[in-house]
């Protein structure tokens, strides 16, 4: 009997010391070691999305970037040096504005004070985007924490990982379901383009010259293609001109982003694609005729978002400044 006690304890002890990383993330985890921690990142992204309204738009795809290629561990915020080309530094990451990258450095600064070497500059990021989506109207859902920061941060493994508006529906879909995302739970995440902007250069393909017949892409509605022409007409020599992704409530998290598609008042290719397209449309009519089934599909999805390879235990590091490795 004793024999066999022993047995067990050593089994279990030589599997934690396998599984370092094993440990379980937890809603309540900085609760001992950092009580004030929910409150400093809700100060922190008020204060800044006041004075920043783009802020929220701009975190939360920054959040995105982070997580779906290689795991949610803050390894976008990362910045270059002469040995590293970093994520952030990826043709498709140099259009993530500023105000994400700020509101997080803020947290961090006033977290650090706090306490000390104690959060994640990955934890921050997955909070900080759940709050600025609340603020503006949308879910709350609840984020599990204990993520640890990543060590690596390379340009090359980006690529082929996050969506482009030039990709066919298929390659889209197979981005997301190669991380374990369902056609409907990609179509409730992309309703994350109920805010936020697109530049002109992301879209003048399907605007300007775009065929024989047609100078824009028959799927915009025409009044909506000419606004666009104007608003972007500048682009060439302004390549700062963007529009808002849902035009008919920029500063709202609701469902009218998916109301705006059936119209052809979607801004990118993928967005109109996704009516378009019978394997997204009927989760994007769902979503349009109702805003509670939206909100419970984007919370879970953002839920699952968060904890695409989180890594825990002893891997990764608690970073002391968000954009080096320390
Ligand atoms: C389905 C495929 C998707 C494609 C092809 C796509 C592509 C893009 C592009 C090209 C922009 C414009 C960036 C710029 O010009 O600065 C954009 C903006 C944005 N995307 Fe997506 N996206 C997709 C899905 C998502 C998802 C799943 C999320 C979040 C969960 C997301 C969040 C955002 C946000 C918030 C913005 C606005 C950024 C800002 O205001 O600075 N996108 N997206």
């Amino acid at each position: 009997m004793a024999a066999k006690v022993i047995l067990i304890l050593l089994f279990t002890a030589l599997s934690f010391l396998l599984n370092p990383s094993e440990s379980r993330l937890t809603l309540d985890y900085y609760q001992q070691s950092c009580p004030q921690f929910s409150k400093i990142i809700q100060d922190t992204i008020t204060n800044k999305q006041i004075t920043s309204p783009t802020t929220a738009g701009a975190t939360l795809r920054l959040f995105l970037h982070d997580c779906l290629p290689n795991g949610c561990d803050g390894s976008v915020l990362i910045s270059s040096n002469s040995f590293n080309k970093a994520e952030r530094d990826n043709d498709i990451n140099l259009s993530l504005p500023g105000d994400g990258f700020d509101v997080i450095v803020r947290a961090k600064t006033a977290l650090e004070l706090a306490c000390p070497n104690t959060v994640s500059c990955a934890d921050i990021l997955a909070v900080a985007t759940r709050d600025l989506v609340v603020m503006l109207g949308g879910p709350y859902y609840n984020v599990y924490l204990g993520r640890r920061d990543g060590r690596v941060s390379k340009s090359s493994l980006i690529d082929g990982h996050l969506p482009k508006p030039s990709m066919p529906m298929s390659q889209i879909i197979e981005i997301f379901s190669s991380k374990g995302f369902t056609v409907e739970e990609m179509v409730a995440l992309s309703g994350a383009h109920t805010i936020g902007f697109s530049h002109c250069s992301e879209f003048t393909n399907n605007i300007y010259n775009f065929s024989n017949s047609s100078p824009y892409d028959p799927q915009y509605n025409p009044r909506f293609a000419q606004g666009l022409q104007k608003a972007c007409a500048d682009y060439r020599n302004n390549p700062t001109l963007s529009v808002f992704n849902d035009i008919m409530s920029p500063n709202k998290f609701d469902n009218v982003y998916f109301q705006n598609l059936p119209k052809g008042l979607g801004v990118l290719k993928s967005d109109q694609s996704l009516f378009n397209d019978p394997r997204t449309r009927p989760f994007v009519q769902q979503f349009a005729a109702d805003q509670n089934k939206f909100f419970q599909a984007f919370s879970q999805a953002m839920q699952k978002l968060s904890l695409v390879g989180v890594q825990t235990g002893r891997r990764g590091e608690i970073r002391h400044r968000c954009d080096q490795i320390n």
